[in-house]
């Protein structure tokens, strides 16, 4: 079977983008980097998706289209025994996405509500009477459905047909939001919080280490790195596309939006003099009350959460396709039959998972909930692990010099570059990352 292709090298750009671009970058991001000391953090945050971030991608990609295969097969193509590094990408996928599709269901929800009458109760009761109750079943396997209908139609007819459509439709909604929130009295002090360097947030070497370990790790999560998405989608590229151009767009894409996001949500939330706060608190409990006080606030309700929804189905695609790809490759079966299995087992475990903050919430694994348990099993240990066992991957057993000359490497001084990196500095700050959120459990 001939496998299908990207028809262009925007459009593999723009899907790439578009699984990094995330519930990452709009409700982690500015609230991270405010938190952090600001500026600081975003210029720390910066440097490190260069130096970390850019070759990390790179490696993936360049395992993807060298060996063309899913994650598994791909390691394995490269050294016999490396399977298990892309199991942890397949694994991890398939976590993340049993989360994910219920956060997406919570976003169909709102948007619904935005265009059918807005929100006017008081928005933390309404969040915790709808996340407690049986509904968000039912909105998650929607958001599952809606996926499944764009992964059955391939990479260059689904995939990356719905990026290119996204991802600009995405920016422009954004722009939207950003000056509206700019306008609003009071919305400076947001942009302070977000913007303005605050060193007070370093005073001790412990809180230097602090911002580093949560920059590192937001640069992980928001690149969708360690998860077998780049391989996965590195192996429908030609060889034309260059890989380090695409990893250079990729991450400016992925920081530029996370940047914008800040200043979108940041203004309005400290305008309307909410505490700002990370997570879903942001998104479905502080967002509503900015628009209960907007005039026009339902329309600009339901331009913010089709903007989230489009972030969400761009990332949660990429990880389906991960695990799509891989009953096709393995199991030798067809798109539609290997799609209907991927989203009824995410549906299987998504269940529980969007049950644990009602019925369900007794169910404990290590003192946490099944929805922190998932969180904590991609993020803490599968993520890194991964991510780990790519560069040594490419540091040591495949080889600095064949990954370089892949991803179209060509300067002594950038192979220079990307061998300390993969060799020393990544598997060093994977490992910290691990043992301090090991720590601080
Ligand atoms: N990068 C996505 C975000 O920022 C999340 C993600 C992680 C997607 C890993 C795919 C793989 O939300």
């Amino acid at each position: 079977m001939k496998k299908d292709k990207w028809s262009s090298e925007t459009g593999f750009i723009l899907a790439a983008a578009g699984s990094a671009v995330g519930l990452g970058n709009i409700w982690k991001f500015p609230y991270i980097a405010g938190q952090n000391g600001g500026a600081v953090f975003i210029i720390m945050y910066f440097i490190l998706l260069l130096l970390l971030g850019v070759p990390v991608l790179l490696s993936e990609m360049a395992i993807g289209r060298k060996t063309g295969k899913n994650p598994i097969d791909a390691c394995r193509a490269l050294h016999r025994k490396c399977g298990f590094i892309g199991g942890f990408g397949i694994l991890g996928a398939f976590v993340i996405l049993s989360y994910y599709c219920i956060i997406g269901g919570w976003i169909i929800k709102y948007l619904l509500m935005y265009m059918t009458g807005g929100v006017k109760d008081n928005s933390a009761a309404l969040f915790e009477r709808f996340t407690t109750g049986f509904s968000p079943v039912i909105y998650g396997i929607i958001f599952t459905l809606l996926c499944t209908l764009i992964v059955i139609k391939g990479i260059s007819g689904g995939i990356e047909k719905i990026s290119r459509l996204f991802m600009p439709a995405l920016f422009v909604m954004m722009i939207v939001l950003i000056i509206k929130s700019l306008s609003l009295k009071g919305g400076g002090e947001g942009v302070k919080f977000f913007l303005l360097p605050d060193f007070t947030a370093i005073e001790s070497a412990g809180d230097f280490l602090n911002i580093l370990v949560s920059a590192m790790g937001q640069v992980f999560f928001s690149l969708s790195l360690g998860m077998g998405t780049l391989i996965t989608y590195g192996a429908y590229l030609d060889r034309k596309t260059s890989l380090k151009k695409a990893a250079f767009y990729i991450s400016l894409i992925d920081f530029v939006i996370a940047v914008l996001a800040g200043l979108m949500v940041l203004p309005a939330v400290f305008a309307y003099d909410i505490v700002p706060q990370a997570g879903s608190g942001m998104v479905f409990i502080a967002m509503p009350q900015v628009f209960a006080g907007l005039t026009g606030g339902n329309l600009f309700g339901i331009i913010f959460f089709l903007l989230v929804l489009f972030a969400a189905v761009t990332s949660a695609i990429s990880l389906f396709e991960v695990l799509i790809s891989f009953l096709i490759e393995r199991f030798k079966l067809k798109r539609l039959a290997s799609s209907v299995i991927c989203s009824a087992a995410v549906t299987a475990v998504s269940v529980p998972v969007a049950l644990s903050f009602g019925s369900l919430s007794n169910i404990r694994i290590m003192g946490m909930d099944l929805f922190e348990f998932m969180n904590f099993l991609s993020d803490k240990l599968l993520m890194p692990l991964g991510a780990l066992g790519i560069s040594v991957l490419c540091g040591y057993l495949w080889g600095t010099e064949e990954v370089s000359e892949e991803a179209g490497l060509k300067k002594s001084w950038d192979k220079k570059l990307y061998r300390s990196i993969i060799r020393y500095a990544a598997p060093v700050m994977i490992a910290v990352i691990f043992i301090t959120s090991f720590i601080g459990l």
